[in-house]
């Protein structure tokens, strides 16, 4: 029984891009896993920014000044707020979760890894999760092993324990950005810590469409990204338990991450200043801010039902309309998959097939979703990703299907 309040006709009136038409059809924005639209509240924040108080922060004696500072203060105290964490330093702004994870595998990762620690990744993670710890790799001499999936694109943690051997880090997607997988974080966190491991996760399919609690997962770093969750690009996050923060070296060198600079060197700032070099994408941060109030306006229970019941709906609808012609890749039981719905359709190439459909108003991102060595494990070069969110509603899934069968007719021979 759906608890659901959402009211999708009132959230789609919040996002001005959704009214637009294209190719002649009203817009059918299914790429919210590549981002997000914005509700007009947050291009409102964006432009009274702006308009009110554009100024540079933790500098300037004068009002302006002081008060976009508090704003960017006040914004990572409503993300602390947002994910469970216990106080607004643990809160470090980036520029996305790539820089994120970058950060932790150069500051944490160089500072505590050498040759022959493990690294444990996933079969299904995104680049951003799997490049920056080759990086390390190939410097340090660290060794990285992968849990693979099962046939339902769930993590196999069959041999999790075999695998944890000589683990210093598990690297997990909280949500997978191509099979829409959740994988089990508290139990991948609490083997980790058995072994004396950490555990890094990345949420950045997740924040945006569930309730998130860093303490609930026990995880030692969480990632995500702004763009994903109705805010601005050019904004992201990493969170870190304090403790670890405090004893990680500066990521970057520059203004702003000092406590002094003489001749000789310079003592870094507190964590999180520490982390923070040059001026810092301050619009984007009071964005940020803006969608988090729009979120938990709404609710995030409310949207986590409310993309349950849809998703429902989508895997019956495509699957009773296509049968055998289409394959919905990644898990079919709904407790362990979001809205990221990855489509093979009758041998259609995914890229002809974005192309229909973007002739028909309809937005999906075709190609490798920049998981590689996912797409060799599924055997296939791309897929066609139709991902929902919250403005979504049965009309969207009915407006893919119809475009669907459009292709299957179109590359009929
Ligand atoms: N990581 C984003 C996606 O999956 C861009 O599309």
């Amino acid at each position: 029984m759906s608890t659901a309040t959402l009211n999708v006709t009132t959230v789609k009136a919040d996002f001005p891009l959704l009214g637009r038409e294209v190719n002649g059809h009203p817009i059918v924005y299914l790429d919210s896993g590549a981002t997000s639209q914005k509700p007009r509240q947050v291009l409102d924040a964006l432009d009274r920014y702006y308009e009110e108080i554009n100024a540079n922060i933790h500098r300037g004696a004068y009002l302006i000044a002081e008060k976009a500072t508090t704003a960017v203060e006040d914004s990572r105290a409503a993300l602390a707020g947002f994910v469970g964490a216990s106080a607004a330093e643990e809160i470090v702004f980036t520029k996305n979760a790539t820089e994120s994870i970058n950060l932790v595998a150069h500051s944490w990762g160089r500072t505590n890894l050498s040759e022959g620690d493990v690294i444990l990744l996933t079969t299904l993670e995104h680049h951003a999760n799997i490049v920056p710890w080759q990086q390390l790799a190939a410097e340090r001499g660290v060794v990285i092993r992968w849990i693979p999936l099962d046939d339902d694109g769930r993590l196999d943690l069959t041999d999790l324990d075999q695998l944890l051997d000589g683990v210093r880090l598990v690297a997990v997607s909280a949500a997978s950005n191509v099979l829409g997988t959740l994988p089990p974080v508290r139990r991948i966190a609490d083997a980790a810590h058995a072994v004396g491991a950490l555990c890094l996760v990345d949420a950045s399919q997740w924040v945006p469409h569930y309730p998130t609690n860093v303490a609930d997962w026990d995880c030692d770093f969480m990632v995500f990204t702004g763009h994903k969750m109705c805010g601005p690009t050019g904004i992201g996050l990493l969170w870190g338990r304090r403790h670890l923060l405090d004893a990680m070296p500066p990521f970057m060198g520059g203004g702003s991450m000092i406590q002094n600079v003489t001749f000789e060197g310079f003592t870094p700032a507190d964590v999180p200043t520490r982390f923070e070099a040059g001026t810092q994408p301050i619009a984007e941060i009071v964005g940020l801010r803006a969608a988090v109030d729009y979120l938990n306006a709404i609710g995030m229970e409310a949207i986590r039902q409310h993309e349950l019941d849809l998703t429902a709906y989508a895997m019956r609808t495509l699957t009773e309309r296509f049968g055998d012609d289409l394959a919905i890749h990644g898990p079919h039981d709904l407790e362990n998959r979001g809205g990221t719905l990855s489509l093979a359709y009758r041998g259609i190439h995914p890229h002809d097939l974005s192309q229909v459909l973007d002739q028909h108003g309809i937005c999906v991102r075709a190609g490798h979703h920049c998981a590689k060595p996912l797409m060799k494990v599924l055997g296939v070069n791309a897929t066609a990703r139709a991902s929902l969110y919250l403005y979504n509603d049965e009309s969207d899934v009915d407006a893919l299907a119809d475009g669907l069968a459009a292709a299957g007719d179109f590359f009929a021979f």
